[in-house]
C-alpha cells in the first residue's frame, strides 16, 4: 500500500506541478478523478491483465476515494490528506469493530445535539453523563431516551469511568481550559465545544496537554462542514480572487443577547466573553479557515457590555444583576502576509447589519450577504466581483445545498479521527489563532491601544 501512496503523490505531484503554479483544490480534484478513471478503464479492459493489477487498482481506488471523501466532508488541504493517508497506512489502523466509549461532560443545550448525533453512530457507546448541578446529567439522558452512568464532574467521570475513549466537553466557556486538560493528561480524546476557551493563556495549556497525550483534540465549529462554508473556501484557495489583502467580517442581532436556560452565557464568571466569544469565533473562522488560518500579528480592539444592563434587552429583568460580558466588540488585526481584517460583532445593535463579510483580493472580490452569526448559514448568494476583458463584472454564486445535518458531521469526523488515526478536523493549531485574535481584542480594549500578538511556545 505504501507503494500504492507513493504512486499517488507521484501523479498527484505530475498533474500539479505540469500545468499551473498553484494547484486549486477544485483542479486536483478533476485530475485524480480522470487518472483514477483511467487506470480502472485500463486494468478493465486490457486483455493480459492479471488479477494483481485489478487489485493494485482497485486498492488505488479506494485510496482515491477515501481521500476525495475526506477532502469533501473536512475541507481541509490536499498536503494534509495525503499526510493523513501516509499515517494512516504506517500505522495500518483498521476498524477493530469495537464500539467507541463516549462522555458527556456539561448536559444544558448543545450536549443535546452532541448526544443526538452520537446515537446516530453505530460505532459509538455513550455511556457516562456529567454536570455540576445535582440530578441534571440523568435528567439529560433520561430525556432523551437512554441511560448511563452520571457524574457530578468532568473530574468524577474521568476518574471512574476506566475504558472511556473519548469526552465532548460541552461545558459553559469557564470550563473548557479545565475539562479539556484534565481529559487530555488522562489520555482520552476531546471534542471541545466553542469556542476554544477564554484567553490566550488557556489555550496554550490545553495545546500542551494534547501534544503530551497524542490524543484527539477537535474544537465544535460544525460550519466548517456546511457546503456553503466550504464554498467559500474554494473560491479562496481557487485563486479567481488573486492576492487577498483585505476582510471584513463579522454578524449581529438587534437583540439578541442569548440567555434561553438562564445566565451561563452572560456572567462573567461562567462565560468570561460574551458576543466576541460567542458568535465571533464563528465570523473569524470562516475567513481564516478560507485562507488558510494566516498567523495574527497586532490587534487594535474593542469591546464593551452596551445594553445587558437593559432589561428589554434579557428575558428576565433581573438578569441585568448578573451580565458581566460584552455585547459588542470591534477590530482591525493585522494577519501574516500582508492581510488585513476589520471585525465587528454584536449581541445587540440599532442596526440591520453591521455589513456583510467581504474578501477583497488583487484579481477580485467576493461578498458574502451577512447573517447574525455565521454558525452555518450565509444571507443569500455570494457575487464575485471581478473584470473580464476590461469590463466590470459580477459572477453570482448560488447557495449550495447541504446534504446532511452539519451537527452529525462533526460528531462524525471527530470518531473518524480516533477510529482511523486521522489528525484533528478541527485542529487546535488553527483554532489557537481564533483564540489569540479574541484575546487580542480583550486585551487592546482594556489597554486602549494596538497591541501585538504573542503566543508563548507550546
Ligand atoms: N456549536 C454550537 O453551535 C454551540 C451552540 C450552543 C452552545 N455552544 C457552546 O457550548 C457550550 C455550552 O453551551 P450551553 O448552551 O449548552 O450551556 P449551558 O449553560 O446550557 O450548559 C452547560 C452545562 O455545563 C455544566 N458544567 C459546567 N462545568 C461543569 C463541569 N466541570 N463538569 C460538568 N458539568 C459542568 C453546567 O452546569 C451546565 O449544565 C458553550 O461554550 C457554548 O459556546 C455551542
Amino acid at each position: 500500500m505504501l507503494q500504492l501512496y507513493e504512486q499517488f503523490v507521484n501523479d498527484f505531484k505530475v498533474y500539479s506541478q505540469k500545468r499551473i503554479k498553484n494547484p486549486s483544490f477544485v483542479y486536483i480534484k478533476q485530475q485524480m478523478t480522470t487518472i483514477f478513471v483511467h487506470n480502472l478503464k485500463f486494468a478493465k479492459n486490457t486483455k493480459n491483465h492479471s488479477s494483481d493489477l485489478l487489485k493494485d487498482t482497485q486498492e488505488y481506488a479506494n485510496l482515491y476515494l477515501y481521500i476525495i471523501r475526506k477532502a469533501d466532508t473536512e475541507v481541509i488541504f490536499m498536503s494534509n490528506i495525503l499526510d493523513a493517508f501516509k499515517e494512516k497506512q504506517v500505522e495500518s489502523k483498521e476498524y477493530t469493530g469495537k464500539k467507541i466509549k463516549v462522555g458527556i461532560i456539561g448536559c444544558g443545550w448543545i450536549a443535546e445535539a452532541h448526544l443526538q448525533s452520537y446515537l446516530k453512530c453505530d460505532d459509538v457507546e455513550v455511556v457516562a453523563f456529567a454536570d455540576i448541578i445535582p440530578g441534571k446529567a440523568e435528567a439529560f439522558a433520561k430525556a432523551n431516551g437512554v441511560e448511563g452512568r452520571y457524574y457530578l464532574s468532568d473530574k468524577e467521570l474521568i476518574d471512574n469511568e476506566k475504558d472511556l475513549d473519548a469526552v465532548s466537553i460541552c461545558t459553559y466557556n469557564r470550563q473548557h481550559a479545565p475539562c479539556a486538560i484534565y481529559a487530555l493528561e488522562h489520555g482520552v480524546h476531546v471534542l471541545l465545544e466553542k469556542p476554544m476557551c477564554v484567553t490566550i493563556e488557556e489555550a496554550v495549556e490545553i495545546c500542551k496537554a494534547e501534544k503530551k497525550s497524542g490524543k484527539i483534540l477537535s474544537i465544535g465549529f460544525q460550519p466548517r462542514f456546511d457546503e456553503n462554508m466550504k464554498m467559500v473556501k474554494k473560491i479562496c484557495e481557487s485563486g479567481v480572487l488573486g492576492k487577498i489583502y483585505y476582510i471584513q467580517t463579522g454578524g449581529g442581532r438587534r437583540m439578541g443577547i442569548p440567555t434561553p436556560f438562564g445566565t451561563s452565557f452572560i456572567q462573567e464568571d461562567t462565560a468570561g466573553l460574551g458576543a466576541l466569544g460567542d458568535i465571533g469565533c464563528y465570523s473569524l473562522d470562516m475567513v481564516l479557515n478560507a485562507i488558510g488560518y494566516p498567523k495574527p500579528l497586532t490587534v487594535t480592539g474593542f469591546k464593551a457590555g452596551l445594553f445587558g444592563k437593559k432589561p428589554e434587552y434579557l428575558q428576565k429583568p433581573e438578569y441585568t444583576e448578573v451580565f458581566g460580558v460584552d455585547d459588542f466588540a470591534a477590530a482591525y488585526v493585522r494577519l501574516e502576509g500582508g492581510i488585513t481584517l476589520d471585525f465587528r460583532i454584536a449581541w445587540a445593535m440599532h442596526c440591520d447589519t453591521p455589513g456583510d463579510t467581504i474578501i477583497m483580493g488583487t484579481e477580485g472580490g467576493l461578498r458574502i450577504p451577512s447573517t447574525e452569526c455565521w454558525n452555518g448559514s450565509i444571507g443569500g448568494p455570494m457575487t464575485i466581483y471581478h473584470n473580464i476583458a476590461g469590463e466590470c463584472v459580477e459572477t453570482v454564486i448560488p447557495e449550495c445545498e447541504n446534504n446532511g445535518d452539519n451537527f452529525d458531521k462533526k460528531i462524525r469526523s471527530f470518531i473518524d479521527a480516533i477510529e482511523f488515526g486521522l489528525p484533528s478536523p478541527v485542529p487546535s493549531s488553527q483554532i489557537i489563532y481564533n483564540q489569540a485574535i479574541i484575546d487580542g481584542i480583550s486585551r487592546s480594549s482594556d489597554l486602549g491601544r494596538e497591541i501585538e500578538i504573542e503566543i508563548p511556545e507550546f
